[in-house]
């Protein structure tokens, strides 16, 4: 199964590129920019990696991305996710970035946007894989520093194809961001947002009504609603779900209680990300295998994750089709 994985090309439709950073590359920058961490060597920021919840998760995640202060920082830390890409097989990847935890500290949102942007850019020279930027406010913040960052991102426009919502849920609903939202569609973006992560399914109703988002990151608590699970299924909502986060952050308490192959056989459109491989133990295979490891995915159910995340990307019916037949190749001459 591992090789059978390790063969399919991928999409990734739930990565936040902060959230690739791994510990040599945080320390590296860190000397080049005399940034303080509180850490003195790479098996203390390990050992720190020991979260109890998403908040506890997202101290450690914001401290780390001090770091990043230079165009080239953003490009090496988005060239170091390519890497992994081809490492994984993901020929596809649609990539979150926060700039409000860079322009907060300083950080020109031109110097983000462009370091990110230009990494990617080169990806799809060197490697032939594509991407999409997606941009998210921080919902801890007010909407109002929300509207602020995205008048900032409108000079920049066409590098970036969708808004999206992220950070501390519980406390924050969707319902907080209901007018920039409304403005970020009339601009012509896509809309995501994470839902469902940790707060209730009653996220996810606020989001797809009040936001009217195209995918619901994570939203696997959708489950505890049956009138949900039914809307979801109609309507066909991917749902970005990220395995190896849900257990580091102890959504659930192991991979064997993890939900997602109920909602696979429910029917919902479920796609498999990685979220924040650098602090979550491993990249998109990983995710896939963790859960082969402990869930009873059949190869076929493989099959049908890697080509919803296809489906459920940004990109043109065209290559959609490319890919998908690409994926009906490979998944065909192993099994
Ligand atoms: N930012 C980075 N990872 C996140 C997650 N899993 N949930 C919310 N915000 C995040
Ligand atoms: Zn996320």
């Amino acid at each position: 199964m591992k090789e059978f994985i390790k063969k399919l090309p991928k999409a990734e439709l739930h990565i936040h590129i902060e959230g690739s950073l791994e510990p040599d590359l945080m320390f590296r920058l860190a000397k080049k920019n005399g940034i303080e961490i509180p850490y003195k060597n790479i098996e203390e920021v390990k050992a720190a990696y020991n979260f109890t919840n998403l908040q506890s998760f997202l101290d450690i995640y914001y401290a780390g991305a001090n770091v990043l202060i230079t165009k080239d920082d953003f490009y090496d830390m988005t060239w170091a996710y390519i890497l992994k890409c081809v490492e994984n097989n993901i020929i596809h990847t649609e990539i979150f970035f926060d700039p409000q935890t860079h322009t907060s500290r300083g950080i020109s949102f031109e110097t983000v946007i462009l370091g990110i942007s230009e990494a990617l850019n080169d990806a799809q020279k060197k490697f032939a894989i594509s991407s999409n930027i997606i941009m998210c406010f921080l919902r801890h913040l007010s909407q109002d520093d929300a509207f602020k960052t995205f008048e900032e991102c409108l000079p920049f426009k066409d590098k970036i194809i969708c808004i999206g919502l992220d950070s501390s849920e519980l406390g924050h609903p969707p319902s907080k961001f209901k007018e920039v939202f409304k403005k970020a569609k009339e601009e012509g973006f896509k809309l995501v947002a994470h839902a469902g992560e940790e707060a209730d399914y009653t996220y996810i109703y606020e989001a797809l009504d009040l936001l009217d988002i195209q995918r619901i990151d994570h939203g696997v608590q959708a489950i505890y609603s049956k009138e949900l699970m039914e809307r979801l299924k109609k309507e066909q909502i991917p749902l970005t779900v990220c395995p190896n986060s849900n257990i580091e952050l102890k959504v659930f308490e192991n991979y064997k209680q993890h939900n997602i192959k109920k909602l696979l056989d429910y029917g919902l459109n479920v796609t498999v990300n990685s979220d924040d491989p650098a602090y979550f133990k491993g990249y998109l295979n990983k995710n896939f295998i963790n859960l082969c490891e402990n869930i009873d995915l059949s190869k076929k159910d493989i099959i049908t994750l890697i080509k919803n995340s296809f489906n459920a990307s940004f990109i043109s019916d065209e290559l959609k089709n490319e890919y998908i037949n690409k994926v009906n190749k490979i998944g065909q001459i192993n099994e």
